[in-house]
Order: structure tokens, then sequence, then C-alpha cells
């Protein structure tokens, strides 16, 4: 039976794979009249999208931030920064910016982290054990990335919590909530709060380099280029931003998704080797970025949709980690799935800088928590999805353990 295709349903948006399974067999390119955008939800075409990068350009901001005066402040405000954004931008740019900043973001300088990642976690948990419960997404899951990546670029740890909630109000409008109305004058509030934050913390590390994401910003060069003071705080707001917002949800989506496999959360208690291989499946089943937004710069044709220059196209990637086509028994979670070419990071140019970043984080945090609540319970049935396009992830997960005498 034909469900309710609308995808800005609330119903939808917290659980959209049965209208996603229906549109992979029936319309795979779909025509959603209530989002203005084509939707794209085979792993083949998924993949064409993110293969060509000159048809369907990341680059949404620029314009608007360029605009006359016709478009409201609030919004040009928030243009204002995200069209520096990586993500938003398309070659030649990005291929400079990505160059530069790919040079800060080394495996050696994660390596260098990881002592510290791992204490991060420890002192989390060491706040929570005694209690018997907690909710996992306030307690963890949202703290630990914004403290490990606050760290990365090198902010204080006493400023995280006025990072958070600038962060927030951002999330709302990027999240791509379908119940919030207007968004925009909290995500400018957002925005333009961490924007001034990262300038007044670069100037002070102008006057006394340091060995932080930030510090090696400034000094980064590549093929002769170097980051401008305004690209460096743009992308210092990105990397804040998705360093966290997004991990989050990976450890909280699949803390959950183990407490509702018993037979998997048994496996990798068993085996914590396990855990790289599971961070993968966790990633495919419950993607926390479940599609992103690409603009067709072009008329183009997607298997027999016929796609118009400025059209708006989704692919989605939580559509395409949940393909038969690609996964046998694709809605079913096996920690040890191989191969697991899931899209959960994207894909191609803008295959996300952060991919190596999360799986360390994830890896460590699933081991440390099952190691130290070895008598873990969910507290709540029903926990329940953010109504979110472009974010998924949970309002709560309640725990409960009793430890071991
Ligand atoms: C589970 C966690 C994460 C997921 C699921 C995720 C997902 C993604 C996806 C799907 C893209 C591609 C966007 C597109 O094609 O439009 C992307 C790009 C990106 N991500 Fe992540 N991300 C995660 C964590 C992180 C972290 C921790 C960071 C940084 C600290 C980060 C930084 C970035 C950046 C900078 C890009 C842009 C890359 C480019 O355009 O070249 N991400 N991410």
């Amino acid at each position: 039976m034909r469900p309710d295709l609308d995808l800005k349903r609330p119903e939808n948006a917290r659980d959209p794979y049965p209208v996603y399974a229906w549109l992979r067999d029936h319309d795979p390119v779909h025509r959603s009249d209530s989002l203005d955008a084509w939707v794209v939800t085979r792993y083949a075409d998924v993949l064409a999208v993110w293969n060509q990068p000159g048809v369907f350009s990341s680059d949404r901001f620029r314009d608007v931030r360029a605009a006359p005066e016709s478009v409201r402040p609030d919004v040009r405000a928030v243009a204002a920064v995200l069209a520096d954004w990586l993500v938003f931008r398309d070659p030649p740019d990005h291929t400079r910016l990505r160059g530069l900043l790919q040079k800060t973001f080394t495996p050696r300088q994660l390596e260098k982290n990881r002592p510290r990642i791992q204490a991060a976690i420890e002192a989390l948990l060491d706040a929570q054990v005694a209690r018997g419960e907690m909710d996992f997404v306030t307690d963890f899951a949202f703290p630990l990335p914004a403290l490990v990546i606050s760290m990365l670029l090198g902010a204080p740890a006493e400023d995280i919590e006025s990072i958070k909630e600038w962060s927030d109000q951002l999330a709302v409008y990027l999240g791509g909530s379908v119940v919030a109305e207007d968004n925009f004058a909290e995500a400018r509030t957002g925005v333009e709060s961490l924007a001034d934050y990262f300038r007044a913390l670069l100037r002070e590390k102008r006057r006394a380099p340091t060995d932080d994401l930030m510090g090696l910003m400034l000094r980064a060069e590549h093929e002769g280029h170097t980051l401008g003071e305004d690209e460096i705080v743009s992308n210092c707001v990105l990397l804040l931003f998705a360093g966290h917002e997004t991990t989050t949800n990976l450890l909280a989506n699949g803390l959950f998704l183990l407490l509702r496999h018993p037979d998997q959360l048994a496996r990798l208690r068993a085996d914590p080797g396990l855990a790289p291989s599971a961070v993968e499946e966790l990633l495919r089943v419950e993607s926390p970025v479940p599609s992103t937004l690409k603009i067709a710069t072009e008329d183009v044709d997607l298997r027999g949709a016929a796609i118009r220059r400025g059209d708006r196209v989704l692919p989605i990637l939580s559509s395409a980690n949940r393909d038969p086509r690609q996964f046998p028994d694709a809605d079913t979670l096996d920690l040890g799935r191989r191969p697991n070419r899931h899209l959960a990071f994207g894909w191609g140019i803008h295959f996300c800088l952060g991919a190596p970043l999360s799986r360390l984080e994830a890896t460590l945090a699933f081991r440390s928590v099952l190691r130290r609540l070895p008598h873990l319970a969910l507290a709540s049935d029903a926990p329940r999805w953010r109504p979110w396009l472009f974010f998924r992830g949970l309002e709560e997960l309640p725990l409960r353990w009793t430890l071991p005498e």
C-alpha cells in the first residue's frame, strides 16, 4: 500500500524508513512538493549525485550573502558565515580550502589527542556511574563530542556551556526541523555569537601561537595558499558544529540500537575488538546525517526524472544505507557486516573531514560505556526521535543500571 509520502509530516520525519522503502521501489527519484526538492533514495543514484559535484552543487549560501536588500537581514547574516563553510563550497574554492584544512586535521593530531579523549569519556562516566540512571543524551552523548572538538580547536573548557547554547540555536535551522516555524532569528544569534567568539579567540592565538587546530589553521599553507581570517572563523564554526551535533547522534542512536538488539550487544560485550566494525554498522542503520542538500547547476536526467537547473536535490543517504540492492538484509543490524560501504559520511570530494575523529570517539566511548556499565537497560520503551530532516537523533535516551556486587 502506498504510504503518505509527505516527508514533512512529523510522523514521517520521525520514522521515514517505510516511505523510503516504498520510494526506492516505486519512485526512486521522487518530486516532493512539500520539500520543494527531488528526493533520491537508491544507493546507486545517491552515489551518482555525489559523483557529479559540478552538476549537483553544494554552494547554496553565497548567492544569498550577495543578495540585494530584499533578503531578510537575519537570513543574510546566517548566510554570511555559512557561505565560507567548506561543506558549502564547490571546486576550485573547495579544493583550496579542503587542502588547507586537511593539513591541520591530520591522523597525527588525532592520535596525539587520543589519551585526552579517553580521559574525557572516563570523567563523564565517573560523574554518572554511582547514580544508577542517566539520560544518555544530556549526560554523555551531548557533552562528550562538544568537549572533544572544543579541546581540539583550542577553546577553553569553561566556555563549553555558551558554545553549546549557540550551536543549538543554529542546529534547529540546519537540522531541518519540520515543526519549527521560523528559526532564522535564533540561527542568526547562534551563528553570530559563535563567529564573534572564535574571532576573539583567534586574536589571542595570533599573539601567542598554539599547537591546537586554530593555531595550525593560522599557520597552514598549501600550494602557495593560506587561510584568510573570515575563512578560519567560519570554518571553526563549521568544525565546532559538525564536530558535535553529528557525533552526539551516533553515540545515542548507536547505544539505543544496541540495547534494542540484545544478541548484537552480547556479541560486542564478548568481543570488544568488534567495536570499530560495530560503529560502521550503527552508522549505516541509523545514519546521524540522513541527507544533504544539493542544487542542480544544469538540466539533468536522473533515472528518468527531468531535474531542472536550480532545482533542489536531496541525496537521502539513510535510504541508500538501507537499500537491499546494495546491502543484503538491509534492515538487519549485523555488527560484523562485511563489506559495509555505507554512505553515512558522504562520498567523493565532500567526504566527511571528521570521520576519523567520530570513529575514534565512538569506538572508545562504546567500549568504556559497556565495560563500566555491565548491567545496562533502557528506562523507557519508546524514546522519541526528533522530527528533523537533516539530523537524526533522539530527544532523550533514559537508561538505568545496577552495579556488580
Ligand atoms: C557521526 C558523525 C558524523 C557524520 C555522520 C558526518 C557526516 C557528514 C556528511 C554526510 C558529510 C558530507 C556532506 C555533503 O556532501 O554535503 C560531512 C562533511 C563534513 N564533515 Fe562530517 N560527519 C560527522 C562528524 C564530523 C566531525 C566530528 C567533524 C569535524 C570535527 C566533521 C566535519 C565535516 C566537514 C568539515 C565536512 C565537509 C567536508 C567537505 O565539504 O569537504 N564531521 N560529514
